[in-house]
């Protein structure tokens, strides 16, 4: 599924704002080598850019640990200049990329590199910040935008939904969920009279976007009757990504906290056994979350809930099914669904790189490079993912790879996925489940037709196929 890395159009270029370095002995970030001139902008939600990405990658690290690369404006990008206006297409911003692991790694670990996209905005640009629309803000400002100890503290609070022993907790109803779309998935087929192992289904639409949606919801305790038009709702809202600038979002925005209040409002007259009711009654030292932050905290786990873990289970199938003797393994042997997971996030993981850089807020060294105050930093998750310094032959997809689980797809320190061991837990049982029923599952669409980032959770820039029409 490759070719040549394609050239995207740079109209327009915005440098990162002047690193403060004064008088301190870092190298200066001109030293940083840049991108080759043909280096593609690095763009999450272009298909022609994430098709190619990993040669882009490759080029990349092989200039070195950190590289000053080109990068598409994101909307966080537009809402640090003026979310009044128009989205800008084909403007490009020069940012630091950390493409190797062990740099990679020490980035996400350090915290001088902010994950609060307001720090260190002089006055005039905070100020901008007022015009983003009211109702975007639970998106925003979210646990994930948030630096210690105000993210300590949030944190604290949800941490307990996804212990280990919670995860195991949900095993019978994440199977029983599975097996549910299967048999439906089996019945439509049954209706238009096909049999198996001749039976077609999209896979996304009737199984991997349903069951981690399903999930979530049930965990969240969203009342079942509601659960199909709060989502679409919430895909709509994912599919567009201008941040709430335009009229119809900001409506579509205040439709979803609408109903999340009400649900609110409904849970603490009646609580039940969900993550909603614990986080209005729960109190760690005394400390509650506000409403605002049980708002973001909602937007943030039904959101990432969403539509991460549908392309780990799209593109783990779609791995799997071009590799016919990795395939051959899994269906002789079906606890190798772990191995699955691990390397479907280390080859394929949902997030290339973060949407948001992070801003360094004092010097710093990763590895042997300085990085001065200043800097916009973006972590190449994927990149690192495909370090041969770390992962032997790094472009083959081997399932029983020992070190895939050393895979960084979740990121690493305190921001790592709150929801990483339920997207395991969910990938494996998919994964079993499917090879299991359907040991003759084959793509129904010669591969080169499927295409990356285009539909669900494109707008949110993730890697994923939006339809994988299979026969099974
Ligand atoms: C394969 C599936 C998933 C992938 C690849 C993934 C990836 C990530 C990554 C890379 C981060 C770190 C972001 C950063 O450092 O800025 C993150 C954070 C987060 N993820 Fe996931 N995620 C997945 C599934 C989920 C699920 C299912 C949930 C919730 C139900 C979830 C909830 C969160 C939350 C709340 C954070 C913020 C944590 C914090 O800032 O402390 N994720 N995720």
């Amino acid at each position: 599924m490759s070719t040549p890395p394609t050239n995207n159009p740079q109209t327009q270029t915005e440098a990162s704002p002047p690193p403060q370095t004064g008088g301190c002995p870092f190298k200066h970030p001109a030293e940083i080598p840049a991108a080759p001139a043909g280096c593609p902008v690095l763009e999450r939600d272009n298909p022609a850019f994430l098709q190619n990405a990993h040669h882009t990658y490759a080029m990349l690290r092989e200039q070195g640990p950190v590289v000053r690369a080109p990068f598409a404006q994101t909307p966080l990008d537009g809402v640090r200049q003026d979310s009044r206006a128009p989205k800008q297409t084909g403007v490009v911003n020069q940012r630091l990329f950390v493409t190797r692991y062990d740099e990679a790694v020490e980035a996400l670990l350090d915290e001088r590199l902010s994950s609060d996209f307001r720090k260190g905005l002089p006055p005039e640009q905070r100020e901008r910040l007022a015009y983003m629309p009211e109702e975007a803000k639970p998106l925003a400002y979210s646990l994930i935008m948030r630096d210690a100890p105000e993210h300590t503290r949030l944190r604290k609070l949800v941490q307990p939904s996804f212990t280990a022993r919670a995860m195991e907790a949900l095993r019978p109803s994440i199977q029983k969920i599975t097996d549910a779309l299967l048999d439906r998935a089996e019945r439509d087929a049954a209706e238009r009279g096909e049999t198996g192992p001749n039976r077609r289904m999209n896979l996304v639409k009737a199984f991997a976007h349903p069951l981690p949606v399903t999930v979530i919801s049930e965990m969240l305790g969203i009342p079942k009757e509601d659960q199909a038009q709060i989502s679409a709702e919430a895909d709509r809202l994912m599919n567009d990504e201008s941040l709430g600038r335009d009229e119809k979002r900001r409506e579509r925005f205040r439709a979803f906290s609408h109903y999340m209040e009400q649900l609110f409002e409904r849970k603490r007259q009646a609580p039940g056994d969900d993550m909603i009711s614990q986080m209005l009654m729960t109190a760690e030292d005394g400390d509650k979350l506000s409403h605002d932050e049980m708002m973001s905290m909602v937007f943030l786990l039904f959101f990432a809930g969403h539509i991460t873990t549908v392309n780990l289970i799209g593109s783990g199938v779609v791995a799997l099914l071009t590799h016919p003797e990795q395939h051959a393994k899994m269906i002789a042997d079906p606890t190798l669904a772990k191995g699955l997971v691990e390397e479907t996030l280390r080859y394929w993981g949902p997030v290339d790189f973060m949407g948001t850089a992070r801003l360094v807020t004092d010097d710093v060294k990763l590895g042997e490079t300085p990085i001065a105050k200043g800097e916009l930093v973006m972590i190449g998750l994927a990149s690192a993912n495909r370090d041969p310094e770390k992962f032997p032959n790094p472009d083959a997809f081997d399932i029983t790879r020992p070190e895939a689980h050393r895979n960084i797809a979740f990121g690493k320190g305190i921001h790592v996925c709150l929801g990483a061991p339920l997207a395991r837990l969910e990938g494996q049982i998919a994964f079993e489940t499917l090879f299991r029923r359907y040991p003759q599952m084959r793509l129904a669409v010669p591969v080169e037709e499927l295409k990356w980032g285009v539909g669900a959770g494109s707008g949110a820039g993730l890697r994923g196929f939006s339809q994988i029409p299979v026969f099974f």
